[in-house]
């Protein structure tokens, strides 16, 4: 396994090729995720070992990655720890009991790892089927994001509640951010000891943030998770988007890699970071709804700046949206399985 494409970029060393697995590859692009998707609710599926296991398999068997990810969700630690979570068609995930008040924050539990063991049984489902063909990452949403979706009570789109609530209540945000990292931590060191390959924290909403707010109130709490991790030949990738301009910081948590938005230069990141932080990324989604043509072009000119680069994995920027076509997504792939430097 230590000699995947994966792992070896992931510790950066030198590859033939990157290697590629893209954010969100199993989802609703995907018509095969529909027809499991219209029996069960998200939940249920995420729940199910079985069903996770095959959600997790689909991109490996159709789209040929080189990394498969753990079919779950960033807020199932919310909604362990009490939040009551549902996600709705067309709207996203909604928690009906926000987090508003010290009581509510009080409320929250830590001791939730029984609660997600459902995660550490879809693991061993997951190994016992893919049986050494690819590494299998985890993941847990970092503290910030996590708590942006406790208090605004789903998706928002400045998030005025969570800055609000950090501004004028700091020491009760800090308590709440402390109670989700401690969290973070034995949810993350669970999916280890079930057998994961490597596991990516998502800190996808740190891009709201200004740097002094994002160092105190998302870094520091990264950075302690990371620190904590029973990582040994465990990379562990930090991704935010705001990554472009965080990445620096996100560095300092020591991480094997960090997961780069599509803003930057992905070399001028690669050069700025100490030696032995790998990158992954960076490529605009939505260049996954142009022309083959133009796919093919950009992977290559991303790859030629690249070349001579340890330590370099293929993915988006962000997630794969749900109207890109699949045909698009299978042809990246294609294009970068059959590039070498
Ligand atoms: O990447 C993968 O294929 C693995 C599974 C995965 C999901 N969510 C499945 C999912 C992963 C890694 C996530 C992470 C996640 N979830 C993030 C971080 C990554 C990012 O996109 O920034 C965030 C912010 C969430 C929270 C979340 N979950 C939202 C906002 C939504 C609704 C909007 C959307 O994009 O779908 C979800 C639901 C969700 N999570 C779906 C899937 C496949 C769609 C559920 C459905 O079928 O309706």
């Amino acid at each position: 396994m230590m000699n995947s494409l994966f792992l070896k970029a992931a510790f950066s060393q030198q590859t033939e090729r990157p290697p590629v697995w893209m954010m969100r590859q199993a989802g609703r692009f995907m018509p095969q995720y529909w027809e499991i998707k219209n029996k069960y609710s998200f939940l249920e599926m995420c729940k199910t070992p079985e069903i996770a296991a095959d959600v997790t398999m689909l991109p490996v068997d159709l789209l040929g990655i080189d990394a498969a990810i753990l079919f779950c969700d960033i807020l199932v630690t919310g909604e362990a720890m009490g939040g009551d979570l549902d996600f709705i068609q067309g709207v996203g995930p909604k928690f009906s009991n926000p987090v508003r008040t010290a009581q509510d924050v009080e409320n929250l539990q830590t001791d939730v790892s029984d609660k997600l063991q459902y995660v550490a049984d879809a693991i061993k489902e997951i190994q016992h089927r893919l049986n050494g063909l690819i590494p299998l990452i985890g993941f847990a949403g970092a503290p910030f994001t996590v708590m942006s979706y406790l208090i605004e009570g789903g998706s928002s789109k400045d998030f005025k509640l969570t800055k609000l609530f950090i501004h004028n209540q700091p020491e009760l945000a800090h308590k709440l951010l402390a109670k989700i990292a401690a969290v973070t931590i034995d949810y993350l060191n669970l999916q280890i000891a079930a057998g994961v390959n490597a596991v990516q924290l998502f800190d996808s909403w740190a891009l709201a943030l200004s740097w002094d707010d994002y160092t105190e109130f998302s870094h520091n709490y990264n950075k302690e998770i990371i620190s904590k991790l029973n990582r040994k030949d465990v990379p562990v990738i930090s991704f935010c988007k705001g990554s472009s301009v965080f990445a620096p910081l996100m560095a300092e948590a020591k991480p094997d890699v960090v997961s780069i938005d599509w803003n930057a230069d992905l070399k001028n990141i690669k050069q700025i970071l100490p030696k032995g932080i790998a990158v992954q990324g960076n490529l605009d989604p939505h260049i996954l709804y142009a022309d083959k043509s133009v796919i093919k072009k950009t992977i290559h000119k991303l790859f030629e700046r690249m070349r001579g680069e340890e330590g370099f994995i293929f993915n988006l920027g962000h997630g794969i949206m749900p109207d890109i076509p699949f045909d698009n997504v299978k042809y990246a792939i294609d294009v970068v399985k059959e590039f070498r430097y």
